[in-house]
């Protein structure tokens, strides 16, 4: 049997970008893929049309001709509701689709667009319809001690694994000081600052990370080899929210390069290698060129070493080791998810770690408390740069203050991209057709 009519019009869309096609050849083929049933949420359909500046608005007309529908604000226990009950229209059970919905929901109430209502459908729901991830399988505890666990999420969803782990890793720090749980046949877990949060909250240091599907170079090398590989921190404090270091290894996501694209901007020099060794900074072709696995991250710090770019190649590394050397996990090419052979897509086995410390058995928590408030006031009111803007964060006050801002406004901002994704879901699935006739928006 050969290709499908949409799997000819990718192929068609792949050998464009390869051969640094036109830009009409190009969208000859994506009009031809989207005929064919191909998805705007396509990572292939998304860099060509971001490379040939191509719009892939729906064939509906937007409510203004050349105007895209202006974004609305959802109240968030509607989006969370919404994106629970799209779980468990996909088999999710109930609890884990709770769960799985208040991880998702609590990246939007931080300010964190990119890891709530906008991963729903392309990282969760398409991965599921693609049959690489599973709406739900056990969780299994593999090995166990009274304060460590290793735990096989089976290739579930990484967003109801992640919180069974935290939790575990709570519960043997509050009974032995410390707690420390590894999972392996993970999925995406979506934002790292929920778990350490998670710590924090319970009264404990929390750290946890994740490795990922290959994007960062070595430094001195130029091909992807490790995820971008949060390390991410939560530790209580008096200011009313925790301090939280939640960031990935790298210097940017790929969504940050995106997001230059469209504000038509060059990428900053030193975050993008590509195979020659080139550090790039014309956003569209890194873009196609990233796809063709030509370019690569690099970890914080930089291209090289000048920055000190080694720095968070190791941390880089340091999270990939803990998430895969404990359960001899894969990493790199085998978490790609893409059979280069067929070009299928396939599962993304990935690991995480958990570790709790409890602060009881070593200093009193409101002790504590008031000593990481004491530092971080003094950082927060040490002499500020007269260039910049006048003020000086530590890290979760950003988050902390979106989360005031979006509250104070009713919920979250949804833009039309994403309204989209919300109304074809519900118009694809009856459970959602028949709850939800009518979305905020509409
Ligand atoms: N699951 C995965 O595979 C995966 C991979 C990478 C990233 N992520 C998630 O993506 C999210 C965003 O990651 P990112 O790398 O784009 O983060 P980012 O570059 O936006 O940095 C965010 C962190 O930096 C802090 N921060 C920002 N500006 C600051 C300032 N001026 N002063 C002090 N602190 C400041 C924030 O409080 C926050 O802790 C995170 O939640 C991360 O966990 C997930």
């Amino acid at each position: 049997m050969g290709p499908s009519p949409q799997e000819s019009a990718r192929e068609e869309m792949m050998a464009v970008l390869k051969a640094n096609g036109s830009a009409s050849d190009y969208e000859k083929a994506l009009t031809k893929f989207v005929a064919a049933g191909g998805s705007s949420d396509d990572s292939l359909a998304k860099v060509g049309a971001s490379v040939y500046g191509l719009s892939l608005a729906p064939p509906e007309p937007p409510a203004k001709k050349g105007k895209a529908p202006p974004a609305a604000i959802v109240p968030f226990d509607f989006m969370k509701q919404f994106m629970k009950d799209t779980l468990v229209a996909y088999g999710v059970p109930e609890a884990e689709a709770e769960t799985s919905a208040e991880v998702l929901i609590e990246a939007d109430r931080r300010g964190i667009d990119s890891h709530g209502i906008g991963r729903l459908k392309p990282i969760y729901c398409d991965r599921m319809d693609q049959g690489i991830l599973f709406p739900h399988k056990p969780i299994d505890v593999v090995r166990e001690s009274p304060t460590s666990a290793l735990v096989d999420g089976n290739l579930g969803l990484g967003l109801y694994v992640g919180p069974y782990c935290m939790k575990l890793a709570i519960e043997k720090a509050k009974k032995h000081g410390v707690g420390f749980v590894v999972a392996q046949n993970s999925t995406h877990y979506g934002i790292a600052g929920y778990y350490a949060t998670m710590a924090s909250d319970a009264g404990c240091v929390g750290l946890t990370g994740t490795n990922a599907r290959p994007s960062i170079a070595p430094t001195f090398g130029t091909e992807p080899m490790l995820g971008t590989n949060p390390l991410c921190f939560g530790i209580p404090t008096k200011d009313g929210f925790p301090f939280c270091i939640d960031c990935a290894t790298s210097v940017n996501q790929r969504g940050k390069i995106e997001k230059y694209s469209r504000d038509g901007k060059p990428t900053p020099k030193g975050a993008v290698i590509d195979s020659a060794g080139v550090e790039r900074t014309d956003t569209d072709g890194i873009l196609r060129d990233m796809q063709l696995g030509k370019c690569a991250l690099t970890p914080v710090g930089g291209a090289g070493d000048d920055m000190g770019g080694y720095k968070g190649y190791g941390w880089a590394t340091t999270v990939e080791l803990l998430c895969t050397a404990f359960q001899s996990g894969p990493f790199g090419e085998a978490v790609c998810g893409i059979d280069r052979a067929t070009g299928a897509k396939k599962p993304m086995p990935l690991g995480h770690f958990f570790l709790a410390i409890d602060i009881a058995p070593l200093c009193p928590l409101d002790t504590f408390e008031r000593n990481s408030t004491k530092l971080l006031d003094a950082l927060r009111g040490s002499r500020k740069s007269p260039l910049a803007g006048g003020r000086i964060w530590t890290a979760g006050e950003l988050e902390h203050d979106a989360r005031v801002a979006r509250h104070a406004q009713g919920g979250l901002s949804v833009p039309y991209p994403l309204q989209k994704n919300m109304t074809d879901l519900r118009d694809k699935i009856p459970a959602l057709k028949a709850k939800y006739a009518k979305l905020p928006f509409e």
